[in-house]
């Protein structure tokens, strides 16, 4: 019989590869890993990479089986689907990963300045209704919170279905003169099938719960990578 989500919640709490800090601690002291993710948590000092709005932690879980010699954290709200990651995680008996339930918001509470190299953002909800937009991931309030924890040459990644979120990121970059690495609006067609050897081609090739749904809806995905280094907020700005 499959789990309920009161079992799937109770068994994350008693998890060690899972974190579960409570609202005082991300929205006002800081959590107590902050800064302390390699020392405490991982026990070593590999680059760490976060994947945001992971969902059942398909990029989290992948990547740190490609990549045993870095950390990944997968940050989700809904705790059915951190506690899938987490176990497959666990099944695997992957030491280089760690789960993180909490609200995104709060993330710059969460890392210290300079602590992850690189982020990931895997087919978030696309919040296209205009009163959504303080909820968009890559809107200029949460790139100015990732910012505070993610090295200055460190990386952005996002992968979407979303041609409505996938443009509007763009806008972004392009209105705040941010460096575009890597800028592909179908992956499966005009990149992988041309450098199937390629690093870049193999994470890509990782596929998540909801990317293989759109995939079979016949959905284009689109792979964008860029820095944050030159992100300049003026007083005032509107952020969203
Ligand atoms: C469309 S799902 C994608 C999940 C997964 N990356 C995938 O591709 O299968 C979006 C995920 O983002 C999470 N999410 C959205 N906004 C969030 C926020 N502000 N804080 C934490 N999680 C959030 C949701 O809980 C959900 O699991």
């Amino acid at each position: 019989m499959s789990k309920g989500k009161l079992e799937k919640f109770a068994m994350i709490k008693e998890y060690e590869n899972c974190v579960e800090p409570t609202m005082e601690e991300v929205m006002k002291t800081g959590i107590d890993l902050k800064g302390q993710w390699n020392k405490t948590f991982f026990k070593n000092n590999n680059p760490i990479t976060v994947e945001l709005a992971c969902g059942g932690g398909e990029y989290t879980v992948g990547m740190a089986e490609m990549y045993p010699n870095r950390n990944f954290i997968g940050v989700d709200i809904k705790g059915n689907r951190i506690w899938k990651g987490a176990t497959k995680a666990i099944k695997k008996k992957l030491n280089n990963v760690g789960f993180l339930r909490t609200r995104i918001d709060f993330i710059a509470n969460c890392f210290a300045k300079d602590e992850v190299d690189e982020i990931w953002i895997t087919f978030p909800d696309p919040q296209i209704n205009k009163n959504r937009r303080r909820k968009r991931l890559t809107n200029k309030l949460f790139l100015s919170r990732y910012q505070e924890f993610l090295k200055p040459d460190g990386k952005m990644r996002l992968k979407s279905d979303s041609d409505f979120f996938y443009e509007f990121t763009k806008e972004i970059i392009i209105e705040k003169n941010l460096e575009i690495l890597f800028d592909c609006d179908d992956i499966y067609k005009k990149y992988i099938p041309q450098n199937p050897n390629s690093q870049l081609a193999k994470e890509l090739s990782l596929k998540t719960f909801y990317e293989n749904m759109w995939l079979e809806k016949g959905k284009t995905i689109k792979y964008i990578e860029y820095k944050l280094a030159n992100l300049k907020i003026e007083k005032n700005e509107k952020l969203f």
